[in-house]
């Protein structure tokens, strides 16, 4: 008889932290996240920029920059991802875990064919002969709707418009039917239809595929299309992390209220409803406290001296957050601001 697995998560992350030193010290870019993510979910990591959303994903993988180093708990498909070798590593990156960026040439050669790149991955990962690699390579770029893949398999990357880069990047990832798709701000350089259509596209191949997708955005509107479970991130710190439905629709923290703001409204593109005042904050120096405490304007003493744990809010015992002030003070003003 087969032993049963011990859970069925895919990935269950546990007190992530990454820290890096550097000319000023140490700083914790990252401080103790976790999350899970069962097969085939979509969860979003959502933050303003320098919040720790990328470093967190890259210690996943272990591609932490030389000063920078891991510590905690990702077990992936029970493996610690943080305890395993190099080597075995490696093996699952690319293969059962792949990795999208902002930019499709961070991950594109400008030198070789869509379909060099693709077949060599194929021959490379999966073993298999130029001429199967090829249709197969063939096949996934159908899927993510490049037009004409037979011929425009033969062209080099800046031949294609930055959207289709950006579909070709996304089909290399899925070249080897990976479990969990890492997105990170894949659409952030796009204008806003080819936003919408790559936001589309990642949701078809997650129905259709069942890949885990983790999708990094500073758009929390982005992520209440695409994702079940949200996480909050803000100087490295989760702010608040439960269903997107409740993260979305009814925010308890004012950091998230403060992002939500950020959402342009349809209506009036651009028109900013309540942005969040000053800038995100310089991990060397973080605040005491709450680190968002010198934006924050819900701000009372103690946020200045006690740090809020993260814990379950006292209305829903799946929304976590970690704020001193009490879930109906940030609602009521969430009710009267937001749309
Ligand atoms: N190699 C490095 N050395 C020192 N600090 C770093 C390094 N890489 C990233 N950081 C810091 O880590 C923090 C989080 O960065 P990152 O995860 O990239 O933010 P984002 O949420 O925009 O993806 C930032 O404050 C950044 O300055
Ligand atoms: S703990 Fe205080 S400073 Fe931090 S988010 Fe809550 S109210 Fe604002
Ligand atoms: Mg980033």
């Amino acid at each position: 008889m087969s032993a049963l697995p011990s859970s069925n998560k895919l990935i269950e992350v546990d007190d992530l932290t990454v820290k890096f030193n550097t000319p000023d010290g140490e700083i914790t870019a990252v401080n103790g996240l976790g999350f899970a993510l069962e097969r085939g979910q979509t969860f979003g990591i959502v933050g303003e920029s320098g919040s720790g959303k990328s470093q967190s994903m890259l210690a996943l993988m272990g591609l932490l920059a030389s000063n920078g180093r891991a510590a905690g708990r990702a077990l992936f498909n029970g493996q610690d991802l943080l305890a395993m070798p190099a080597r075995d590593l490696n093996r699952i990156r690319g293969n059962r875990i792949a990795m999208i960026f902002q930019d499709p040439m961070t991950s594109l050669n400008p030198y070789l064919t869509v379909e060099r790149q693709m077949t060599e991955v194929l021959e490379l990962h999966k073993g298999l002969t130029r001429k199967s690699a090829l249709s197969l390579a063939i096949s996934t770029l159908e899927q993510v709707r490049i037009p004409d893949a037979p011929r425009r398999i033969r062209m080099y990357p800046h031949e294609f418009s930055g959207g289709m880069r950006q579909r070709i990047m996304i089909a290399m990832a899925l070249l080897c039917q990976p479990d969990l798709l890492i997105a990170d701000e894949p659409t952030t350089a796009l204008d806003v239809t080819v936003q919408a259509q790559t936001m589309a596209l990642l949701r078809d191949l997650q129905r259709d595929f069942g890949t885990a997708i983790i999708l990094i955005t500073h758009d929390l509107g982005v992520v209440a299309g695409l994702c079940d479970q949200v996480m909050v991130l803000y100087g490295g710190r989760i702010m608040e992390q439960g269903s997107a439905e409740s993260i979305f629709y009814r925010p308890t923290h004012p950091y998230t209220l403060g992002l939500l703001g950020a959402v342009p409204k349809l209506d009036h593109e651009g028109e900013r409803l309540l942005a969040i005042p000053g800038v995100p904050p310089n991990m060397a120096h973080l605040p005491a406290g709450c680190p968002f405490n010198e934006r924050c304007t819900f701000v009372m003493d103690r946020c200045i001296t006690d740090r809020p744990a993260l814990r379950a809010a006292d209305n829903d015992p799946l929304v976590l957050r970690a704020c001193h002030r009490e879930v109906i003070e940030v609602a009521q003003v969430a009710q009267a601001v937001l749309p």
